[in-house]
């Protein structure tokens, strides 16, 4: 699989874009992202070198179903944990619903990585797909933002190079993309271990709990206070406590 590595660069996600004109799979790397995004148009900023901007694209030669496009998410998550787990075994890491990476530190579950896929389409045909990823290597400062509270590897003590998982990572996301998408739910819901969970969620009163996932990536949710459901996805912002 060819592997494009650039300085400075807008973001790994949108170069990869026009590379999939040219190339059937690909993957992007930056060593700096001048308009890194995360999910809901947030902006995802990192220093020079610091950490890892990755992107994964494969272009579809077949029709795709929405299953299958939504699995890409769930690679994109089980790629990083793997990766993570590996790089420091002694370090608690978790998935966070529906797109996030927490590892535990002593202050807390903090956010470590954040996955962005983004699907092409020509009309109704879903030409490409991305995974973006981003870990946070060697950072050790971020600025403050509400609601988020990021690690960084090297602030869990582990002192490593971006460059360094960057073949890891293509190789747990090329593993998982051979299973199918009931597979993958499978692995994701079940890593996510998040039903009965209590949660609440922004632009909404009241605790909910977690009742079910679908392997559309959707959340049902119980209202703890009418009995109602909701369904939550990767459009929604949740948050609850990781064990
Ligand atoms: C999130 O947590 O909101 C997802 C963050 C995804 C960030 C990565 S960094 C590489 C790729 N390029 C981008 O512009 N975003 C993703």
């Amino acid at each position: 699989m060819k592997h494009y590595h650039f300085g400075e660069i807008s973001s790994t996600n949108d170069y990869i874009g026009h590379l999939l004109q040219i190339e059937d799979e690909v993957v992007v790397t930056a060593e700096f992202q001048a308009k890194g995004r995360g999910r809901n148009e947030k902006n995802w900023f990192g220093g020079y070198r610091s950490n890892l901007y990755y992107s994964y694209g494969k272009k579809h030669k077949t029709e795709v179903n929405y299953e299958e496009l939504v699995s890409y998410q769930f690679v994109g998550c089980l790629a990083v944990l793997e990766l993570l787990e590996a790089i420091a075994p002694n370090i608690s890491f978790r998935l966070k619903y529906p797109n996030d990476v927490y590892a535990k530190t002593p202050n807390g579950w903090k956010k470590i990585s954040g996955v962005l896929v983004e699907h092409s389409f020509s009309g109704d045909r879903c030409e490409s797909s991305v995974i973006g990823i981003g870990i946070n290597v060697n950072q050790r400062e971020f600025p403050i933002a509400e609601g988020i509270n990021p690690t960084s590897l090297s602030l869990l003590g582990i002192e490593t190079e971006p460059e360094r998982l960057i073949e890891p990572l293509s190789g747990n996301i090329k593993k998982y993309l051979e299973l199918s998408p009931s597979q993958i739910f499978e692995k994701w819901s079940n890593k996510l271990n998040i039903i009965s969970k209590i949660v609440t969620v922004s632009n909404k009163d009241g605790l909910w709990q977690a009742s079910k996932l679908y392997p559309t990536g959707q959340l049902e949710l119980l209202s703890l206070d009418t009995g109602n459901y909701i369904f939550v996805d990767n459009s929604d912002s949740i948050r609850y406590e990781l064990d």
